[in-house]
């Protein structure tokens, strides 16, 4: 493996706050719709798990697994590792995710929903890659707007490796600037 350092970027205690407030407007914007609230896998549970702990409305709690097949052709490509166990027809949907980074792969997952007939669908991140997209992604709740750095901690991995870090820290490549 190469040779790199974790640098901390957001503390714990900000992380904490930030997510308390996310789950206020969450709270607030649902009252009683009773969301699916769908964490998906695997990056996304850490967060959820103390943005649930933070809401007091009703919501229906499920998981859903997707990978996207970039580097092919087409854009429209994405398999569903893991599928929601709820109907979506009617439902409000809120998707709890770990990152957006290009966001191809929420976006085509928001596409095969939306065939489902959901109420409306709308994406809490913990956190959002600072670049250009040249397509609309609906992500109402944001924790944290970073730099284009690789991220880890709170869930996020590199190899599998630093999901368990109670912080979110960027790889830094010794000698590699
Ligand atoms: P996308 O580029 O937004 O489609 O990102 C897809 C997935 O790549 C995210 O859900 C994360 O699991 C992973 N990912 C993207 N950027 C990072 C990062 O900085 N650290 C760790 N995982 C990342």
């Amino acid at each position: 493996m190469a040779n790199y350092e974790i640098k901390k970027l957001i503390e714990r205690s900000e992380i904490e706050k930030r997510i308390g407030e996310v789950a206020e407007t969450i709270d607030r914007d649902y009252e009683g719709k009773n969301p699916i609230v769908a964490v998906v896998l695997k990056g996304g549970f850490i967060f959820a798990a103390d943005l649930l702990r933070n809401m007091h409305i009703r919501f229906t709690l499920d998981f859903i697994g997707a990978s996207s097949y970039i580097g092919k052709e087409s854009s429209g490509d994405i398999k569903i590792t893991k599928d929601l166990d709820t109907p979506l027809s009617g439902r409000h949907l809120i998707l709890v995710e770990d990152i957006v980074d290009t966001g191809l792969t929420l976006h085509k997952l928001c596409r095969l929903l939306e065939q489902r007939d959901p109420a409306s669908i709308s994406i809490a991140t913990l956190l959002l890659k600072e670049i250009e997209r040249d397509f609309e992604l609906p992500v109402e709740y944001c924790g944290f707007t970073i730099p284009n750095k690789f991220v880890v901690g709170f869930g996020l991995d590199y190899s599998e490796r630093h999901r368990g870090l109670p912080y979110i820290g960027y790889i830094d490549m010794k000698g590699q600037e």
